[in-house]
């Protein structure tokens, strides 16, 4: 069957890739990449592909732009701001329920792991079929509404959903992450990495092709639909560990270099900048070993075998060097 998809976040870290990965995808016959200015360079050549304007906030077009797809993928990342979210989340997950439910497509959205909040610490590894979601802060309990709604709806027959859920990005491309540009570039120039967070709790990372893959393979699984999936990760290693690794990758010798700003300088200077505060909220990401169960994921999919760190940090490593600050996110 020659399908045909719209992407949601289509100029964004994950959906850059996913609409290059769908252009070489035999399954696939058109796809709409979606953004709010209408251009992103560099899809704007790939076969099959179609740069179109659009935000997902505007309820008639973002039904406009749906009809007539069989997949519909939200890929559409925020500010990292609580307000933001609070206020943003829930209004485009309602539009691209009710855009996807009227065409008759699947919603398949790239998730984080963000709806188990600090509870689920006590849960590791955190389980996909685990639904006891979070009502703690405040991005963690709008994406435990939001993933409560989606999953409702796919149950009450409203519209086709499924969750495929990430833990951290890393990656060539990837910037906007706990582990992107606030930890590579200093690795890459061999200089000190400054931690906000204990480095010394394993933490789950995903790979963003891995992760492309895996929307891809959930997209073309009807049967897969109606749930939330792991995306396979490679074993999870220590905060430290990723720097050695990636230290070791960029040829640099010796010990990682890194150093900790201590929780109460933190915590003073997240009053003055907001970031800082955001990232407070989630500490509890890195104040216990963090890790991921996807053994039901690879049953289904066996292809999707996580790519080795070995392999993923060269890659990153390389991009940071060779391409960091030159590529253009449009
Ligand atoms: N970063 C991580 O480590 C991580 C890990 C796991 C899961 N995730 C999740 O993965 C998803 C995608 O994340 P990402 O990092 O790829 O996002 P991103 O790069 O920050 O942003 C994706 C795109 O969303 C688009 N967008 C924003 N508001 C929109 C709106 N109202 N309508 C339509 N498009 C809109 C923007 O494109 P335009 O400006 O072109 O419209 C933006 O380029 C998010 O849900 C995120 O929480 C992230």
């Amino acid at each position: 069957m020659e399908k045909s998809a719209v992407v949601f976040g289509a100029s964004g870290q994950v959906g850059s890739l996913l609409v290059t990965r769908l252009s070489e995808e035999p399954e696939y016959a058109s796809i709409k990449a979606v953004s709010r200015s209408g251009h992103i360079a560099k899809l704007e050549n790939l076969p099959k592909v179609t740069v179109v304007k659009g935000d997902a906030l505007d309820r008639a077009s973002t039904e406009k732009l749906c009809s007539g797809a069989d997949v519909v993928f939200n890929c559409v990342g925020l500010p990292y701001s609580s307000k933001a979210w609070k206020s943003l989340w829930p209004p485009i997950t309602d539009n691209l329920l009710h855009a996807a439910g009227s065409a008759g497509a699947a919603l398949i959205v790239a998730d984080n792991l963000y709806c188990f909040g600090p509870e689920g610490n006590q849960r590791m590894p955190l389980k996909a079929t685990d639904e006891e979601f979070t009502s703690f802060g405040i991005k963690p309990a709008v994406r435990a509404k939001i993933v409560r709604e989606m999953l409702q709806a796919h149950r009450a027959g409203r519209c086709k959903v499924a969750l495929v859920r990430a833990s951290d990005f890393f990656g060539p491309n990837v910037t906007l992450s706990m582990i992107g540009d606030r930890l590579f570039p200093s690795v890459v120039a061999g200089k000190e990495v400054k931690l906000l967070e204990d480095p010394g709790f394993v933490h789950a990372c995903t790979y963003l092709p891995d992760f492309v893959r895996a929307l891809i393979a959930v997209s073309n699984d009807p049967e897969s639909w109606g749930r939330a999936w792991h995306v396979p990760n490679a074993p999870a290693v220590t905060t430290k560990q990723i720097i050695e690794k990636s230290r070791s990758a960029a040829g640099f010798d010796g010990a990682a270099k890194y150093s900790v700003i201590p929780p109460f300088m933190r915590a003073i200077l997240g009053w003055f900048i907001g970031p800082l505060r955001e990232v407070g909220e989630m500490s509890f990401l890195f104040s216990t070993d963090y890790t991921v169960e996807h053994g039901d994921f690879l049953e289904r999919f066996p292809e999707c075998q996580p790519t080795p760190l070995e392999t993923s940090l060269k890659a990153t490593v390389d991009w940071y060097r060779n391409d960091y600050g030159r590529s253009d996110r449009d």
